[in-house]
């Protein structure tokens, strides 16, 4: 086992398909397929395309295929012209599966959401490798790049590519007679994108690779090395699947536990935040997290329940993770609790107070509504009798999605005296919150966006 490159392969079990494909991986000339062109599969297909691969999206919104064709983006932070520059070098998107086909490597980046019982829901998973088994080709490589339990790459998808596929090939296992002739390769690789981050670039965020076998291994090490700086070679897949989760549950965690400490504060009276600024001078051994209104995205507040799922298997309780859960999912109704002390302070109640709150989305300066705290928020401070309105400049409108159906409007934000309170969800940056504190009657702020500002109309929260 070994994080440096040094995972090796007999080159001469390759079959010539495979290491005419490998060729192409190395030469940046090789077709690749991205399968689930959203948050995570768009950008990828963009930094595949600008290295010179040839690269076709697939996806079964027509919707998002329409607007690639046209040389449109559908997500706020990608422009138009990095979507026609990807066109100008061969970038295409068809809902035709059997184009998969004709690709060298396929890389999968579709959703790994929970059921309503909160369980991992692996049919989209299902799905594309049902859609990929019946076009899988000698030699080709497969990718799986969404988040999932480890064992999912071997138990699941593996399964359902060989099961499906009418030419009776099977994925290349270090165990098997290594001919190479009458195989495909398979790696799982997680994506690590953090949406909004512009302080690394994409290209610098090493990817995480586990083969299912030491060529899969290489070959996908090899694709990644095309658009990434560096590729991490790890054993297994499952250490790739693990790799992931751990990063996303040690951020879950570390958020509950300045969560935690967040509510002590305030009671103390204590700033977390600056506390957090003062510990962060430390230069070893601390690394800052901070608080606020609750876990959103697509992420953090679903992976590690995929690992505590899988976890009842081996008759383990992963506690920590529970008790993350548990803390930050109270967080709205927190908030909620603390707008309604803070309407008190001002001989307000919150049934009948016209609140505007600012920012839907789950983090700041970006256009992803998923899991958003705000949604919840929304709902408790109806749900005791206030009027709630929002802005939001990446949200011209809310509708209907998995867990809320709201259908409102964004709020121009101008005469800020009219609501009894300004709450501060997300802290975009376009805001000028000098000039929101100052035209408000009240801020409540749940993530110190008003730092520096002097007022008695803020109450941290
Ligand atoms: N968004 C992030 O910041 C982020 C970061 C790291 C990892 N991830 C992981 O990456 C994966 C994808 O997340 P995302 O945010 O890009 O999701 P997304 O919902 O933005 O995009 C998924 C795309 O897959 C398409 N799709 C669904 N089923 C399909 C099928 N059967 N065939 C073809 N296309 C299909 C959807 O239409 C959609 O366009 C998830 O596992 C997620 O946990 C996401």
């Amino acid at each position: 086992m070994s994080l440096d490159n040094t995972i090796f392969f007999d080159a001469s079990s390759l079959s010539s398909s495979a290491a005419e494909r490998l060729g192409r991986l190395q030469a940046r000339t090789a077709r690749i397929g991205v399968i689930g062109l959203g948050y995570v599969g768009l950008p990828l297909t963009l930094l595949l395309a600008e290295a010179g691969f040839q690269v076709t999206g697939f996806d079964i919104d027509e919707k998002k295929i329409g607007d690639l064709e046209a040389g449109r983006s559908y997500i706020f932070r990608i422009p138009e012209e990095e979507i026609q520059a990807a066109r100008a070098q061969g970038l295409r998107a068809t809902s035709d599966f059997s184009r998969l086909a004709e690709q060298d490597a396929i890389l999968m980046c579709v959703p790994t959401p929970l059921t309503s019982h909160r369980e991992p829901d692996l049919s989209y998973i299902e799905n594309t490798a049902r859609a990929t088994a019946t076009w899988i080709r000698e030699g080709q490589l497969v990718v799986l790049e969404s988040t999932t339990y480890p064992g999912t790459t071997e138990d699941v998808l593996i399964p359902l590519l060989e099961s499906g596929n009418p030419h009776g090939l099977r994925a290349q296992t270090n165990v098997a007679a290594a001919t190479g002739e009458g195989v495909f390769y398979v790696a799982f690789s997680p994506e690590r994108e953090d949406p909004g981050n512009t302080t690394v670039a994409r290209r610098d965020i090493p990817k995480v690779v586990g083969g299912h076998d030491p060529i899969a291994t290489h070959m996908a090490a090899t694709l990644y090395e095309g658009i990434f700086e560096k590729a991490v070679r790890v054993s297994t897949t499952r250490v790739a699947e693990m790799t992931k989760l751990l990063e996303n549950i040690y951020r879950c965690v570390n958020i509950a536990l300045v969560n935690e400490l967040k509510v002590l504060s305030l009671r103390m009276d204590v700033n977390i935040w600056e506390v957090i600024d003062a510990a962060s001078t430390k230069p070893f051994g601390f690394h800052p997290f901070y608080p606020g209104p609750g876990l959103g995205g697509h992420c953090i507040p679903i992976d590690p329940f995929y690992l505590s799922w899988k976890a009842k298997e081996y008759d383990f309780n992963t506690r920590f993770i529970e008790l993350a859960g548990e803390v930050n999912e109270g967080m709205p109704e927190f908030v909620t609790q603390q707008v309604a002390k803070a309407l008190n302070r001002e001989k307000k109640a919150l049934n009948g107070s016209k609140i505007l709150m600012l920012g839907m989305s789950y983090k700041r300066n970006i256009d992803d509504l998923r899991e958003s705290p705000s949604l919840t928020i929304i709902e408790l401070l109806r749900a005791e009798g206030a009027e709630v309105l929002y802005n939001d400049p990446y949200h011209p409108t809310v509708g209907r999605g998995r867990h809320y159906n709201l259908n409102m409007t964004s709020t121009p934000l101008d005469n800020l005296s009219q609501y009894d309170c300004v709450l501060i969800v997300t802290d975009h940056s376009d805001y000028d919150y000098q000039q929101i504190v100052n035209e408000s009657k009240l801020v409540v702020d749940t993530r110190n966006a008003t730092k520096g500002i002097a007022s008695t109309k803020i109450v941290l929260c």
